[in-house]
């Protein structure tokens, strides 16, 4: 299942999980058009690099309530390489 299915790239278009524009740098939980489970919200995470990859890695990690339905993203390189897309481009 790809990321797609769930998260768009324009700002406050809500799928079956949140607007991914602008994730780079915001904190988690904080699309205000979106119902996140309550770990999330209330994780205090900044979306920057290392806490992309430990999410992305297993979301299990960050202790959230997994609503993503992707077990991780075991390969490192696809991981940086998702989380420079994200950076560049979700804005
Ligand atoms: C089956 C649907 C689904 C798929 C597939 C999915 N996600 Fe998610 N995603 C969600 C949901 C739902 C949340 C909110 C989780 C919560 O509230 O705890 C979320 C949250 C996120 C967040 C945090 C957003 C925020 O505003 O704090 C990021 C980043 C993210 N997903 C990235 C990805 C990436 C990258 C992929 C592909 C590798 C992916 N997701 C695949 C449903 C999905």
């Amino acid at each position: 299942m790809s990321c797609s299915s769930c998260h768009s790239l324009k700002p406050r278009e809500e799928g079956k999980g949140p607007s991914l524009a602008g994730v780079f740098g915001r904190r988690a939980g904080t699309d205000p058009a979106f119902a996140y489970s309550e770990r999330l919200r209330d994780s205090k995470v900044i979306w920057i690099e290392s806490t992309l990859d430990t999410y992305l890695d297993d979301p299990f990690n960050l202790g959230t309530q997994i609503n993503m339905m992707i077990h991780g993203i075991r390969d490192d390189q696809v991981r940086a390489d998702l989380i420079e897309f994200l950076k560049y481009s979700a804005r």
